[in-house]
């Protein structure tokens, strides 16, 4: 095993434990998903346009709640993910919900470079791309897996995001570290956000949140993201950025409004804190 596989090894251990309790702080998912709830945001669904019908691979899916939300709009889903504990709740996820979809536990550029099917939208968003440790492996991967005319769609955390702090200072991780590699448990980001990312019914935890296992992250630009893209021939339809965050407090002083979305606090100039991007084979 060399580091590489061991980076990735951690990863699924500590996404295995992240999974478990983010899952625990969601109530009676399966019911609210059959009856029509849904944690799909504005943004992602205009990216996506109709996907009724459509053979859509959601990689980085984690524990399926979206991949099954795009699942009932009609969306013939294939989700994957490295983590045993997020694909085995995503597969009772469908079971109990009675919706349809396909999930894979599989690390992703083993999958884009070995699966024979062709899909025509290749989707992540909120938090995905952060995990993979090499763009242009995953670029050429996803137009590999994309059929003539088919779309790669991201809805993703701005990076800038992981710069900045709570006081709204530029004194986290630097922008500029193309590839650079950050590595700490993940963390219950659920319990931080609270029913923004728990849209289904909110619960605390019965015991503190521990995470013994490092997980590896990745520092990319957006303008690394855009490359990687235009250099595996995709053409870029559409690159959008927003000055709020989707559910998640990646920003501990974010504050929450309409609509699941966080804000920055007030007096603060907005910068992006997310973007999306729409690019075709
Ligand atoms: C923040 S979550 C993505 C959440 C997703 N937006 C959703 O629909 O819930 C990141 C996911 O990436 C997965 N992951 C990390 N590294 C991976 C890799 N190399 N291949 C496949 N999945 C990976 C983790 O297991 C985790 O479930």
């Amino acid at each position: 095993m060399d580091e590489h596989d061991r980076w990735r090894e951690e990863t699924r251990q500590s996404w295995n434990v992240a999974t478990l309790a983010h899952n625990r702080h969601k109530l009676d998912q399966a019911r609210w998903l059959a009856s029509g709830g849904s944690p799909l945001f504005p943004e992602e669904l205009e990216l996506l346009g109709d996907v009724a019908g459509r053979r859509l691979l959601h990689l980085l899916c984690n524990a399926g709640q979206d991949s099954l939300a795009l699942a009932r709009l009609g969306a013939k889903v294939t989700g994957v993910d490295l983590s045993d504990e997020a694909i085995l709740a995503a597969q009772n996820l469908s079971t109990e919900s009675g919706i349809g979809a396909e999930f894979v536990r599989s690390e992703a550029f083993q999958y884009l470079e070995h699966e024979e099917r062709r899909f025509e939208v290749v989707f992540s968003s909120y938090g995905a791309l952060t995990w993979l440790p090499d763009l242009d492996r995953w670029a050429q991967g996803a137009a590999r897996v994309l059929e003539p005319g088919g779309r790669v769609v991201i809805c993703e955390f701005h990076p800038l995001v992981w710069s900045i702090d709570a006081e709204w200072r530029l004194s986290k991780d630097p922008y500029f570290a193309p590839g650079h590699r950050f590595s700490a448990p993940v963390e219950d980001y659920v319990g931080r956000s609270g029913p923004a990312l728990a849209p289904m019914g909110y619960r605390e935890l019965d015991a503190p949140f521990h995470n013994p296992h490092p997980a590896h992250a990745y520092q990319w630009t957006l303008a690394d993201t855009v490359t990687a893209v235009a250099r595996a021939g995709l053409f870029i339809e559409r690159l959008t950025e927003y000055p709020y965050a989707n559910g998640c407090r990646v920003i501990p002083s974010l504050v929450e409004g309409e609509g699941r979305r966080l804000h920055p606090p007030p007096g603060v100039p907005s910068v992006p804190l997310m973007y999306g991007l729409v690019a075709r084979r």
